[in-house]
């Protein structure tokens, strides 16, 4: 049987990056489970203080993810849903984790990377270096290995920037494995489950991902946006000045983003898509996608709007699912805390 694992950060509203490249397949997995298999999905309050946070803001979204991933289709009888930041297994394993990982390893994790490469801009003039960096940051990582490994996971559906962090997941349970044998390999391998939509890009800047953190808010579209704000961000999407359509994410990324999010709503591949629109133009396209996306968040936005104040009853969704993540990571803690000598 399968175990999966996969969380968000609560960093503000889901948008349709984290939907069409993680969430979407936490609920499809979800259906197509058979009864043996776990699923286990986490809001992951720890990660989201690798930066600074409104505490009161912070609140808020944390409370937001949870009725986000309940509109969606996560089902709280099925699946466990929580906060990771009241299952405390997590540090607890993270700290172990820390103590067999080499620092040089974290070093070359392209996120750490991507952050002095961000200060660097920021700060060009005078030399910038890792002391303005908080080594929650560097350890990041480590605690996401732990979030999935405290459950022996073994599918890890995330999209494609979060590829990276699996595979020094791996890696560390190949550590422990090796370090602390016992009777049997402690850690399954988790593997990485994609989506057909790996990586949804900016609409304002197609070179690089829509994030939750750029400043420009009409770069993404969240997953409780209205109609009308769903159609100012499409209809302000970069593209380019070629006439007809094709799908070309090297020289023409912001149209294949377009067609990416487009096909991701059809089922279809973006070529496929593409050729429809080869004899037409932009404003065609966007109107099409447009819709698309309409379709594809209305319900989940109603949903969301039915849920928000619904303050009783996500408050005992987050208990529970709390207390049934507790005693399963309990299990696999009592087996470390024993293979590493802590009895
Ligand atoms: P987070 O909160 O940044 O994103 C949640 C999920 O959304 C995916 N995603 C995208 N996919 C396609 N295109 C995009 N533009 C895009 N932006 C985000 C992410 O890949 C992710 O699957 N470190 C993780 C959270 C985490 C986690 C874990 C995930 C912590 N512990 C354990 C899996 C297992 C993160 O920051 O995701």
């Amino acid at each position: 049987p399968r175990v999966v694992f996969s969380g968000i950060q609560p960093t503000g509203i889901p948008h349709l990056g984290n939907y069409l490249g993680a969430l979407l397949n936490w609920v499809r997995l979800q259906q197509d489970a058979g009864p043996k298999d776990e699923l286990i999905f986490s809001i992951v309050g720890w990660h989201a203080l690798t930066l600074p946070q409104d505490p009161r803001e912070l609140s808020r979204s944390r409370r937001d993810a949870l009725a986000v991933l309940l509109s969606i289709g996560i089902d709280p009888k099925r699946s466990t849903l929580f906060h990771q930041d009241e299952n405390p297994h997590h540090t607890e394993l993270a700290w172990l984790f820390n103590c067999i990982t080499p620092v040089g390893k974290l070093r070359r994790m392209t996120t750490w990377k991507s952050r002095l490469a961000v200060s660097r801009n920021a700060n060009d003039e005078s030399e910038v270096d890792e002391s303005m960096l908080n080594a929650g940051l560097l350890t990041y990582p480590v605690l996401q290995a732990a979030d999935i490994l405290v459950y022996k996971a073994t599918h890890v559906p995330v999209g494609e920037d979060q590829k990276q962090h699996l595979e020094l997941a791996r890696d560390i349970a190949d550590t422990f494995n090796r370090t602390f044998k016992g009777k049997s390999r402690l850690f399954p391998l988790p593997e990485f489950v994609a989506t057909p939509t790996r990586r949804v890009l900016s609409l304002k800047d197609p070179t690089s991902k829509m994030s939750k953190s750029a400043p420009d808010v009409q770069s993404r579209i969240l997953l409780t946006d209205t109609a009308a704000q769903i159609k100012s961000k499409i209809r302000g999407a970069v593209t380019d000045s070629i006439s007809g359509i094709t799908y070309d994410p090297v020289s023409r990324p912001g149209a294949a983003n377009l067609l990416t999010i487009l096909a991701a709503c059809t089922n279809e591949e973006p070529t496929e898509v593409a050729k429809r629109y080869a004899n037409k133009g932009h404003g065609d396209l966007k109107a099409d996608v447009v819709d698309a996306v309409e379709n594809l968040l209305r319900k989940p936005r109603a949903e969301f709007e039915r849920l928000r104040s619904e303050d009783a009853y996500l408050s005992e969704v987050a208990r529970e699912g709390a207390s049934k993540a507790r005693a399963r990571s309990e299990v696999t803690m009592q087996e470390i805390r024993k293979r590493v000598g802590l009895v």
